[in-house]
């Protein structure tokens, strides 16, 4: 099963990704991870999605098609995957059917949260990360036991330096304009699924579950 997770910037495809990806065993590709283990590394690909990243601003595509066209090849994705925040504009869907093609894959399903701005807002200013093993906490809706430290693997929890409600407007300005044309691209081809994410996590992911029966 080969599953796209879509949504704007704190809708919660990080969070939701973890949950699907343990109960379908499915390989995780997110594509803003990806960069920024680039960035810490300081590859070439790094430095070059730097200043894209801090801005709000989306990467420009051909780095960003053949990041996702080497990373499709891995063995892991044999059993499926579950791609986040990728394909992002028309370019990056087009290319990447022509990936898929090549590797004899097809897309299952479009998973797309749908969440309010004040929400959004509200996730990404209070959103923490652990710089070790990246779990996503939050200070209100999911604080770590000890202020600071990740439960997971004890390292210290920080800020996104684009986690913030400037940085927010900007990328949602980009969902808008380039993202929302790749929804109604696939959503012509009848493989989105629109789910309500305002809501606790355990509620959504059970939407998510009916969803995925449905396949
Ligand atoms: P990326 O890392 O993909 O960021 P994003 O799309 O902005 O999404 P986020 O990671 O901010 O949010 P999320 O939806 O994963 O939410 P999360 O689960 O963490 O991309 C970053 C940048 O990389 C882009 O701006 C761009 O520059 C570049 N990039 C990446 N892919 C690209 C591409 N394809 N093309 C070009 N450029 C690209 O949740 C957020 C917070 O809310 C957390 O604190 C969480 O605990 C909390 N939360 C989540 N769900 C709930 C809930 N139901 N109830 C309460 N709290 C919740």
């Amino acid at each position: 099963m080969n599953l796209l997770i879509m949504g704007p910037a704190g809708s919660g495809k990080g969070t939701m990704s973890e949950k699907i990806k343990q109960k379908y065993q499915l390989a995780h590709i997110s594509t803003g991870d990806m960069l920024r283990e680039a960035v810490k590394k300081q590859t070439s690909l790094g430095l070059e999605a730097l200043n894209y990243m801090n801005a709000g601003k989306l990467v420009p595509d051909t780095l960003i098609n053949s990041m996702v066209d080497e990373r499709i090849k891995q063995d892991d994705t044999k059993v499926g995957f579950l791609m986040d925040g990728f394909p992002r504009t028309l370019v990056q869907a087009e290319a990447f059917d022509e990936i898929l093609h090549t590797n004899n894959k097809n897309i299952d399903c479009v998973i797309n949260l749908v969440v309010d701005f004040e929400v959004l807002a509200d996730r990404i200013t209070g959103r923490r990360l652990c710089k070790n093993c990246g779990s996503i906490y939050h200070i209100k809706n999911k604080p770590s036991k000890v202020e600071g430290v990740c439960d997971m693997c004890g390292n210290n929890l920080v800020q996104r330096s684009d986690d913030t409600v400037e940085q927010l407007e900007i990328r949602l300005q980009e969902h808008k304009k380039n993202t929302e044309p790749v929804l109604e691209y696939y959503r012509k081809q009848g493989l989105v699924v629109d789910i309500q994410a305002g809501k606790p996590v355990d509620e959504i992911f059970k939407d998510i579950e009916r969803a995925i029966k449905q396949i």
